[in-house]
């Protein structure tokens, strides 16, 4: 379909919602576009091709414009097969069109196609021009963005630039009728044009500000790039102004990112606890990034965005993790230079990833490393964390992080917590092998109608956590207040892996899919099919399709609340151990510092018991431990 850019330019161009990966590599969710641009004037001149698999549409969009007058000219701005794969139709289609390119372009059609059209061209180069009538097209050279023979065109008469590759980015741009959107939110269009920068064009800096110069001397009203939204305005304003930013190789932003990789979670602890210990620090904007599963060009693309960057990985075969070569090589290929680096490595036995990385890095122009570098061996440490707290203090003054002594840590209050309304469910799940299993969860709410959605968290150290991942099935019984403390002993405070849970409930129910339902104290069941799953950290949240779901009784759901107030057990004194006696099995004698819990008498022994710290066997806080010495 067209979409008038002016009185007499027209978009032509189709977008592509099928594509999976842009030029083999770039992650495009939300499509590709292929612009092509029709002026009609005395004389018709075509801009550039599309798509290959996109002829037809392209031709019916031409059609539509030109109205049944013939195209005297095709501008071939750029040979890369995005833009010039239809030519060869194109010049059959219509045997009197003259093709319009650089000398450089006709030799790579001469590949492409096995011919020049030697009888059909007019070779243009910088600051040639082209007579359509009303208008009049002045060329100018842009060798390297992003290919040798590119160039862009001027039209003086409506103050448009097509730009070819340059102001492009990923994303179809279409209204859902086929028409490109002509008017853009720029800071909608940024995030995505960013990575196509910086995955696309980014080692051609120096190419692209000699471009920006030379534009700088034309009147813009309208850019038209080969792919993505016509800029105008407040949205062209945006994009010149980043692009200067970007092809200077200067940071866009004050910031750091933590790039990590990590093999059995070790690595991933630290890069979140520096992080952390930024955000607490007053920086900016910190962001983590998991190099094996992000997608590795909104990475770079954030690399790039930010003015410090700290890289975490463990050393594998002498070298960093590959994830990590792998970063460190997109990033040397776009030239990354002129930014603060910090290094963390991890090693079990010969740490060397900050020496690799190091090495990697050894071609980028003006990098900076921080005078902290973090060695972790296997796991984080006193030491280790010591090494990251002070990391953690120098790149914050490095990024001018002024903290707020005044105001109030935010999220600190474990308190509010206990705000936040929960009921308390037995999850249950099978073994393949038709064993029940289940535990207590309390984080579960509907969040969609139609189709009703539930997500559950469910702790990862749970084994129902493991089967609910590993069969994609789970049922929950909705405990009503009748619920008994042994419920909570029973599915909470022991592991289902070696004993049988449900051993002396009585006689279970069951769902359609054969999961259990409890014979008493349950006044709903659900059964659930899971259908995403997303890893929390500590926990895993599942959302899943209900399946069947049936009510069992009018008695009033057991809240997280109720729970406190009527069912758990009130801390009760424990006797005071008498030390060697072992009249207190719970607690172990000597001369150390104890920690018993109040519910089931696990001991922790420490000087100091840690705030977060939470019972392993029966999950009650450290504020139902009470200390003992002796
Ligand atoms: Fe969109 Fe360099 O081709």
């Amino acid at each position: 379909m067209k979409t008038p850019i002016t009185d007499d330019i027209f978009a032509i161009g189709v977008a592509d919602h099928g594509i999976d990966l842009f030029e083999g590599q770039f992650e495009v969710p939300d499509g590709m576009r292929y612009n092509s641009y029709a002026i009609l004037d005395e004389k018709v001149a075509v801009v550039d091709t599309v798509d290959a698999r996109f002829l037809q549409e392209w031709l019916d969009n031409m059609q539509e414009v030109l109205g049944g007058r013939q195209p005297d000219y095709l501008v071939v701005q750029h040979m890369e097969p995005d833009h010039s794969a239809n030519i060869q139709a194109f010049m059959e289609l219509f045997p009197a069109t003259v093709l319009v390119a650089s000398a450089q372009a006709f030799a790579m059609m001469q590949n492409f196609f096995g011919t020049q059209w030697s009888d059909r061209r007019q070779m243009v180069g910088d600051g040639d021009t082209l007579a359509l009538g009303r208008h009049v097209l002045t060329f100018v050279a842009a060798p390297m963005v992003h290919w040798p023979e590119v160039l862009v065109t001027y039209d003086a008469t409506d103050k448009v630039l097509f730009s070819a590759d340059a102001f492009g980015t990923f994303g179809a741009y279409d209204d859902g009728e086929g028409e490109v959107i002509a008017e853009v939110d720029p800071s909608s269009w940024t995030p995505e044009a960013r990575r196509y920068y910086f995955g696309i064009v980014a080692k051609y800096g120096a190419p692209v500000q000699r471009l920006l110069a030379k534009a700088a001397t034309l009147e813009l009203g309208t850019v038209c790039p080969l792919h993505g939204p016509v800029l105008s305005g407040a949205a062209l304003a945006n994009a010149v102004a980043l692009y200067q930013t970007w092809a200077s190789y200067a940071p866009e932003a004050k910031g750091i990112l933590v790039a990590y990789t990590s093999v059995y979670g070790h690595t991933r602890a630290a890069a979140h606890e520096l992080a952390e210990g930024l955000r607490e620090r007053g920086c900016p904007l910190v962001l983590v990034r998991d190099l094996a599963r992000c997608d590795p060009y909104e990475v770079v693309a954030q690399a790039f965005r930010l003015d410090t960057l700290v890289l975490a990985t463990t050393t594998y075969n002498t070298d960093a993790f590959p994830a990590m070569r792998e970063f460190l090589m997109h990033l040397t290929d776009r030239a990354f230079q002129n930014r603060l680096v910090a290094l963390v490595e991890n090693g079990s036995w010969a740490p060397g990833a900050a020496r690799a990385m190091r090495v990697a890095l050894e071609k980028c122009r003006d990098l900076r490393y921080a005078a902290h570098q973090v060695c972790i061996h296997s796991a984080l440490a006193r030491d280790s964390r010591k090494a990251l707290g002070e990391l953690a203090d120098e790149l914050a003054a490095a990024v001018g992080a002024t903290p707020d002594a005044d105001a109030e840590s935010p999220a600190t209050d474990p308190a509010a917590f206990n705000n936040i309304g929960y009921g308390l469910y037995v999850a249950v799940t099978r073994t393949s092998d038709g064993r029940d299993n289940g535990c207590i969860v309390n984080a579960v709410s509907q969040v969609a109608a139609t189709p009703a959605r539930l997500a559950i968290s469910i702790s990862k150290r749970n084994y129902t956590h493991h089967l609910a991942l590993q069969t994609e099935r789970l049922a929950l019984n909705c405990l009503d207040e009748s619920a008994p403390f042994e419920y909570f002993r029973r599915f909470g405070f022991q592991c289902g892996r070696g004993i049988d849970k449900f051993e002396g409930l009585g006689e279970l129910g069951r769902m359609a899919d054969g999961l259990a339902i409890l014979p008493e104290h349950v006044n709903a069941v659900l059964s659930l099919r899971v259908e995403q799953y997303m890893d929390l950290g500590s926990h895993g949240l599942f959302v899943c399709a209900v399946e069947e779901a049936r009510v069992l009784s009018s008695v009033p759901s057991m809240t997280y609340a109720y729970y406190h107030q009527h069912v758990k057990p009130k801390p009760a004194p424990l006797p005071a151990p008498t030390p060697g006696t072992g009249d207190n099995p719970g607690i172990a004698t000597g001369k150390k510092v104890r920690w018993v819990c109040k519910i089931c008498g696990f001991v922790y022994e420490g000087e100091e018991l840690p705030p977060d710290y939470v019972c392993p066997l029966c999950k009650h806080p450290a504020s139902d431990f009470e200390r003992i010495e002796g």
